[in-house]
């Protein structure tokens, strides 16, 4: 666990890239492209102190400054994962950066794959509950009482109003976004049938790798957080593949990148 004094030093290191505090902070996972910003600064995970490179395809793994929709924005392009054999507070630092620099709200994106039937690749959904109930959590560790309390409410971090105005938004964009729970997992392997099956009658939706440990890390700063996913494939089947999920993000994710552009001035103006 990176310690307070770590911490800032990496949150210096990142102010000194780009003043101006992020209005929104955002991250894009597999597949979902950057919506079109001006970019005003960067800086690569890997030179960023106490964080690494990703090593997965698809991720860049890169801050970007800059303005989109004329908000100040921090987007992280690309995210870590568990899979990568990192700590669960490594895979999660970026969005403790991002919450730090000073963001009111944050969007989160990734792939996920169906666990029901009513929910078809292709589709874009917004995630309104997880279920995180094997790997570690990325709040264990030391209580650093600066990074936030150690006890938190997993229940309400998915916050409704920013569930209901992207519900409108992606209305106003003529596609119907549907509320979903996400089940969790560490990867890198895909679910078997059985595994696919149990998680569905557990009650999840859609299944993913990354963004229930962002979540939890968003609540513990008390950050309000939308979580956007590109549901790529069916889970749980023998043709599940990297390259399946990457080519069914491209709709979906060029869909969720035009949603969070149209959203952002009602994001930054809450
Ligand atoms: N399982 C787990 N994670 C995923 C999947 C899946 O089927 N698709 C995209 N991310």
């Amino acid at each position: 666990m990176v310690t307070p004094k770590e911490f800032d030093v990496a949150v210096r290191y990142l102010r000194r890239k780009f003043d101006p505090a992020p209005a929104v902070a955002i991250v894009l996972g597999t597949g979902i492209p950057r919506p079109p910003l001006t970019v005003g600064g960067e800086a690569a995970f890997g030179e960023v102190p106490y964080l690494v490179a990703p090593t997965v395809e698809g991720h860049a793994g890169r801050f970007l400054f800059g303005e989109l929709a004329d908000v100040p924005v921090a987007i992280a392009e690309g995210r870590l994962h568990l899979f990568e054999g990192l700590p669960a507070d490594v895979v999660t630092l970026p969005v403790r950066l991002l919450g730090r620099l000073g963001a009111r709200a944050i969007v989160i994106t990734g792939a996920a794959g169906s666990l029901r039937a009513e929910f078809a690749p292709g589709e874009v959904v917004v995630l309104r509950d997880h279920l995180y109930l094997g790997a570690l959590s990325p709040l264990a560790g030391p209580a650093y009482e600066e990074l936030g309390p150690r006890f938190v409410a997993s229940a309400g971090a998915y916050d409704p109003s920013l569930r209901t105005l992207a519900a409108e938004q992606a209305e106003a964009l003529g596609f119907n976004l549907r509320e979903a729970v996400y089940a969790a997992v560490g990867g890198p392997q895909f679910e078997t049938e059985a595994e696919a099956k149990a998680l569905a009658k557990l009650g999840g939706d859609v299944v993913g790798m990354s963004l229930a440990a962002e979540a939890l890390v968003a609540r513990q700063m008390g950050l309000p957080l939308l979580a956007l996913c590109a549901v790529t494939n069916v889970a749980g089947r023998p043709e599940d593949s990297h390259e399946a999920v990457l080519a069914g993000a491209e709709a979906p994710g060029a869909k969720i990148a035009s949603l969070i552009e149209s959203l952002l001035p009602r994001l930054a103006s809450r």
